[in-house]
Formats: structure tokens, sequence, C-alpha cells
């Protein structure tokens, strides 16, 4: 019975919707297939998606071939973004265990000497808590039992200086920092970046007290 009655509710709805959008113009045939986009405009190529032909030319990446220590930096995309790589990365990459170039000219201790900007102190910095498993079988960060991984207080966090080692979990520089294509570029970032400090299109801020800014976190510095 209860049913029955939603059911004609439902009709009687239907109806008055029916009513209702019989009052309004529709659009035409002709209007409602028109096309507002070409099928060209949408991707990057711009030429008949269904011909191959030599007018269709791919995009070529435009990497800087100045070797390092020529002297160019690129503007940071924002505040404590990664810089891109400006120079030659020719015979750096991939980066292995045994062969990691990068740091032959970017630790602290050679990068003066080299010119090159040194790897910042939060590359010398364990973010990653102590991690494992208790006698009852349950994960533990920092010694704490984790009930709920997506836990949002970020209590299981624990900042610790990596003293002169890496951490590993910057080793693979290119993961971050990418080598930037010249002008030349397929899509143009219109970005505009608000620095929050004075040289910070040039060089990195993050550091020091500013690593735990807005963690409630274990500081084990
Ligand atoms: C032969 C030394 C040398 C090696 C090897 C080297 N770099 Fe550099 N790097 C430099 C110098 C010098 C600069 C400063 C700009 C310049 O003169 O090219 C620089 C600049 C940079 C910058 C920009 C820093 C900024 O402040 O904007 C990044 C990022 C960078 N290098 C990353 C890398 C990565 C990643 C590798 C490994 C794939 C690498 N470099 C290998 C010497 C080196
Ligand atoms: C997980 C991402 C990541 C990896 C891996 C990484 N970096 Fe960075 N790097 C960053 C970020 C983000 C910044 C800017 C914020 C900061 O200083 O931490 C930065 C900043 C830098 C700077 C600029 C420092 C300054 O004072 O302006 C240099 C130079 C640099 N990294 C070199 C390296 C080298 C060399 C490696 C490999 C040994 C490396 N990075 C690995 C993310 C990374």
């Amino acid at each position: 019975m209860r049913l029955l009655s939603k059911v004609t509710v439902g009709l009687f709805t239907a109806a008055l919707l029916f009513v209702g959008c019989g009052n309004d113009a529709k659009p035409t045939a002709q209007e409602s297939v028109k096309p507002t986009i070409s099928e060209e405009s949408l991707g990057l190529r711009k030429t008949d998606i269904y011909v191959e032909t030599d007018e269709t030319i791919g995009h070529q990446a435009n990497y800087s071939t100045a070797v390092a220590g020529s002297g160019n930096t690129i503007k940071r995309a924002f505040q404590d973004a990664p810089p891109m790589v400006p120079h030659d990365t020719e015979g750096m990459l991939p980066i292995t265990i045994s062969d990691n170039q990068c740091t032959t000219c970017h630790m602290p201790e050679v990068a003066e000497s080299m010119g090159a900007t040194p790897v910042p102190s939060s590359h010398f910095t364990d973010f990653r808590p102590v991690t494992s498993v208790n006698a009852e079988g349950r994960l533990t960060k920092n010694g704490k039992a984790i009930v709920n991984t997506t836990n949002v207080n970020m209590d299981d966090i624990s900042i610790k200086s990596t003293g002169d080692q890496l951490a590993g979990s910057r080793f693979n520089c290119t993961l971050c920092h990418a080598p930037q294509s010249g002008d030349d570029i397929a899509v143009k970032n219109t970005f505009e970046p608000d620095f929050t400090n004075k040289d910070g299109a040039s060089a990195s801020s993050w550091n020091g007290t500013k690593l735990m800014e807005g963690l409630d976190t274990v500081n084990g510095i």
C-alpha cells in the first residue's frame, strides 16, 4: 500500500515536470548538434587527427646544453619549489646507487668550490617515523601503535637529522629536480607565484624551525 502511494506521487511529479518543460522553447535539431569546439583544438596537436602527414610534427624538448658551471639558474616556480636543473645532465643519468654525480658537485662540503648551490638542510633530514610491527602484530610508528593510517594529527611523523649523510629519500635527485626544456615549450605556464620570501625566486627558505611549521610532531633534531 505504501509502495503504491509512492509510485503515484512519483508519477504525478513526473507529469508536472513534463507540463513545465512543454512551456520552454526547445532548441531546434540543428542548433543542438552545432559543433562549438573542433576536434583539432582539443589536444596539443593542431593538425587533422585522422591523417598522418609531414605537417604533424611532434614537440621536441630542447634541454640545456650549457655545462654545469656556466652560471645560469632558472627562477623557482613558487616559494620552496625544487629548483629546475639549469645545466646539461648528459652522462649523469640515470642516477644509480654507485654513481650519483650530482652529489660530487652539490654536497655542501664541495658545492662552494664548484660554484654550485649546496644541497639544503632539508635533504639531511629524515621525516619518516621508525616503523615496526609490535608483539600484537600492530603497525607502530615511533613506538605508537597505529589504529588508523589516515591519522590527521600527524603525530606519527618525526623529524630527525641525518647528520652529514643525505636522507635516503633525497638520493635520486631527478625525482624532484627536473632538467628544464628551453623557452620553446609545448604549453606555457601562466602561474604567477607569490613568494613569501624576498629572494624566494632564487633561494630556498626551508630550514631550521621552518621545517616544522604547522606540524604537531616529534622533533628528533
Ligand atoms: C660538475 C658539477 C655539477 C654536477 C655534476 C651537477 N651539477 Fe647541478 N649545478 C652545478 C653548478 C655549478 C650550478 C649553478 C648553476 C650553473 O652554473 O650551472 C648547478 C645548478 C643546479 C641546480 C639549480 C640550483 C638553483 O639554485 O637554482 C640544480 C637543481 C642542480 N644543479 C641539480 C643537479 C642535479 C640533479 C645533478 C645530477 C643529475 C647535478 N646538478 C649535477 C654543478 C653541477
Ligand atoms: C623528494 C624530492 C627531492 C629530492 C629527491 C631532492 N630534492 Fe633537492 N629540493 C627539493 C625541494 C622541495 C627543494 C626546495 C625546498 C628545500 O630547500 O627543501 C629542494 C632544494 C634543493 C636545492 C636548492 C637549495 C637552496 O638553498 O636554494 C638544491 C641545490 C638541491 N635541492 C639539490 C638536490 C640534489 C643534488 C639532490 C640529489 C642528491 C636533491 N636535491 C634531491 C626536493 C628534492
